[in-house]
């Protein structure tokens, strides 16, 4: 006899409603509201969705309490250090670690598939020299759809495939060409005998005047970083692309349509913003002045790089994250680099000052990964783009799960109408 599924009772004046329970492989129960409004003619309130499930998954699970990232169930620091971005991208795609086989084939496509239409060069050179990567990078992912027609047809799962490796593969080109057309360096083009990391440090470092040897320590430390950001659960960027998906919009819209939510400073704009700050604050005795201002209601200043709306614990990339800055920055023979010291001061500061400790604010992703971007040469303005480039698989895989649901439905939320009640239009000569 199977037990009865559990449920949690709604009452509204005298009228008990009866809300299904699930309950995940880890995580917390959810309340199964879907037949709410049509049964008791209420909806839910949560703007922000700080208590909302959007949808179900099986790709990246977050425990923000106790700061626990997995991939299809591999804990983010295995995945940092044994594996390779993809590898992880594989496992983020198709749901299990490949085989050497699998893995080669895996590779050899995205390889094959890094090159741009030639064509789409003269998208860049529409832009101004000043332009933002990001303007770039949400333009010219858009306008892929322009041009691959044969893997926008979204219900044919093979053109579905094409289209997933066509952006992962893309991407480092596209975030490489963005960076060269700003500095009025020639586009350089991929290389089929470097691996993914080395293939973007050549694309965007390399001149035609010499030879461009790439750096191993630099090397893997890229693809760390790609490794560290590649997927997130259903933050904002991720919850576009679900939303646009929804739609039946095709791939390259809807990835566009993450990059424009990427950008923005709380998300993943705040690598820029916080090298930008850390360079403001520029000196380990100005540090307290900040903390104060991060405090002040009064003050719209936040401290960039920590908080986050999950993680009430360290985020584990950025534990990650720091001991690569350090053995970067080492390597590198910067370890003395005034930014850092800035950034260890600041995070010990604040994780020992009562507001931040009342308020769980940690670290995050973006508090360390600009000091490292910085110290292999990339300028700030390129610390979002690498996150896109990382993140594009997980947008992608996440866009998959949800078309690969034949249930899934349009995205269309309603709201709490708080404006005028019906009234007569009056006429201008009456007003
Ligand atoms: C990413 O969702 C994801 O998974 C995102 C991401 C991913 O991989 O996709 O992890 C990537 O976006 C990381 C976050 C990067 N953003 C920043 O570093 C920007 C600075 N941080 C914030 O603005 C903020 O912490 C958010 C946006 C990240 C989270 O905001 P929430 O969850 O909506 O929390 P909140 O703004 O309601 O803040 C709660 C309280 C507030 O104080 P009270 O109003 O309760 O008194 O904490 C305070 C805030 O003022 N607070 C901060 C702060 N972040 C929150 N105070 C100072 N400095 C900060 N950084």
């Amino acid at each position: 006899m199977s037990e009865a599924p559990r449920t949690a009772t709604l009452t509204i004046d005298g009228t008990t409603y009866d809300l299904p329970i699930h309950s995940p492989t880890s995580g917390p129960d959810v309340l199964d509201i879907r037949k709410l409004y049509g049964q008791a003619g209420v909806f839910t309130y949560d703007p922000g969705f700080t208590s909302t499930a959007s949808c179900e998954s099986t790709i990246t699970y977050i425990d923000g309490e106790e700061g626990v990232l997995t991939h299809r169930g591999y804990p983010i620091g295995d995945l940092a250090g044994k594996s390779h971005y993809l590898e992880v991208c594989y496992l983020l795609l198709y749901g299990e670690l490949p085989t050497a086989a699998q893995l080669e084939d895996f590779e050899t496509t995205i390889t094959h598939h890094t090159m741009l239409h030639e064509q789409m060069g003269n998208f860049f050179r529409g832009f101004r020299r000043d332009a933002h990567p990001m303007a770039v990078m949400v333009g010219v992912v858009g306008a892929m759809s322009a041009f691959y027609h044969d893997s926008t047809d979204i219900s044919d799962p093979r053109q579905r495939e094409i289209a997933s490796h066509r952006l992962i593969a893309k991407m480092p080109t596209i975030a490489a060409w963005a960076y060269k057309y700003t500095i009025g360096q020639p586009f350089v083009y991929p290389r089929n005998d470097l691996d993914y990391a080395s293939n973007f440090l050549r694309m965007c470092f390399a001149v035609p005047a010499e030879e461009y040897e790439v750096n191993p320590i630099l090397s893997r430390a890229m693809d760390r970083i790609f490794t560290l950001h590649a997927d997130h659960e259903q933050n904002a960027s991720t919850s576009t692309v679900r939303l646009a998906s929804s739609s039946g919009a095709n791939p390259f819209a809807c990835i566009a349509a993450g990059i424009a939510c990427l950008w923005g400073p709380a998300h993943g704009g705040a690598n820029q913003a916080c090298l930008e700050m850390l360079k403001e604050i520029g000196s380990v005795d100005r540090i307290p002045e900040y903390i104060e201002r991060a405090k002040d209601k009064n003050d719209p200043f936040r401290l960039m790089g920590f908080g986050h709306r999950v993680y009430k614990n360290m985020d584990p990339r950025a534990t990650v994250m720091k001991e690569s800055a350090d053995e970067v920055l080492e390597l590198l023979g910067v370890e003395d680099n005034p930014l850092l010291q800035v950034a260890k001061e600041l995070e010990h500061i604040a994780l020992n000052d009562p507001y931040f400790k009342e308020k769980k604010l940690f670290p995050n992703v973006d508090f360390y990964s600009g000091i490292i971007l910085e110290a292999m040469g990339f300028p700030t303005s390129m610390f979002t783009p690498i996150f896109a480039l990382s993140r594009t698989v997980g947008w992608i895989s996440q866009w998959k799960e949800q078309l690969s649901d034949p249930a899934h439905k349009i995205g269309r939320p309603r709201q709490l109408y708080l404006g005028e009640d019906v009234r007569s239009y009056t006429d201008i000569e009456n007003r």
